[in-house]
């Protein structure tokens, strides 16, 4: 049975799916999503809600929205929570509209459970001046234990030199829409290494990358990718907030021990 005090997202991020050829000749996107959904059963983690935060194809492969639409939906249903997305600037949104969950665009609020989701499109690299007058429209009302806030372009910059400008371009404008409003998190994606900080106070979890990671010691004039796919377990409760970042690669376990299940008095 769920518990209802415990809300966990699935959160994955840049899954650069494409079409005729693989990303790199080698990165299937696709693929990667059905891994997760595998992955996830077998952990026996049952999340709430999953949120894709952008970068839903590679650039030029629009004819893979298609499919990338079905294997979420299909991801959905193996762990059975529902599928967000927001648009990455690889993202093309005249393309994306056959997504399910397109509005007239793709930014929206709802609500799973108790807690409210907002997705921003910052496909072009900044949030709209019509989509931020929305957002604190939204704002304004606080929902149940809060309000969880998605977009592709994080507000706070990367260490990495190369990355440092290329975060969500005039985020004061952020900052002043989510000022006062209940909002417990950020989830972002965009830099392909995942990232945890504070953005005014706010918590901000940059997700890992489905397609590939930066390779960190690349050089300061240089953008290298590894073929690395991550994703994120985040979970929000009333009153604590935590991000588990997790590999799909993985070597053979070093040890396996069967546990007994928890008690609610157990430590273990
Ligand atoms: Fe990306």
């Amino acid at each position: 049975m769920r518990e209802r005090s415990k809300f966990t997202i699935l959160h994955l991020s840049d899954v650069h799916a494409t079409t005729g050829e693989l990303l790199y000749g080698q990165v299937d996107g696709l693929a990667r999503l059905r891994q997760v959904g595998e992955y996830v059963v077998a952990a026996g983690v049952t999340p709430e809600a999953v949120v894709v935060t952008g970068d839903l194809v590679q650039r030029g492969h629009s004819a893979a929205y298609e499919n990338v639409d079905r294997a979420l939906r299909d991801l959905g249903e193996r762990v059975g929570a529902p599928v967000f997305t927001v648009l990455g600037n690889h993202d093309s949104p005249r393309h994306a509209a056959g997504l399910t969950g397109h509005m007239q665009g793709h930014y929206r609020a709802t609500t799973v459970g108790d807690l409210r989701l907002v997705l921003l499109d910052s496909s072009s690299g900044s949030l709209d001046p019509d989509q931020l007058v929305w957002l604190r429209g939204v704002l304004a009302v606080p929902f149940g234990m809060g309000t969880v806030v998605a977009l592709h372009h994080a507000p706070i910059p990367s260490p990495l030199p190369t990355l440092s400008k290329i975060g969500l371009r005039d985020p004061r404008l952020l900052a002043h829409a989510l000022r006062d409003s209940d909002t417990r998190l950020i989830l972002a994606g965009h830099y392909h290494h995942p990232m945890n900080g504070l953005f005014h106070g706010l918590p901000v979890a940059v997700g890992p990358s489905l397609a590939y990671h930066q390779v960190m010691n690349a050089g300061p004039a240089t953008v290298s990718g590894h073929d690395f796919a991550m994703f994120s377990l985040v979970q929000v409760t009333a009153d604590q907030i935590s991000t588990a970042p997790v590999s799909l690669q993985a070597g053979h376990p070093l040890f396996s021990t069967t546990v007994p299940p928890l008690t609610s008095t157990s430590h273990r």
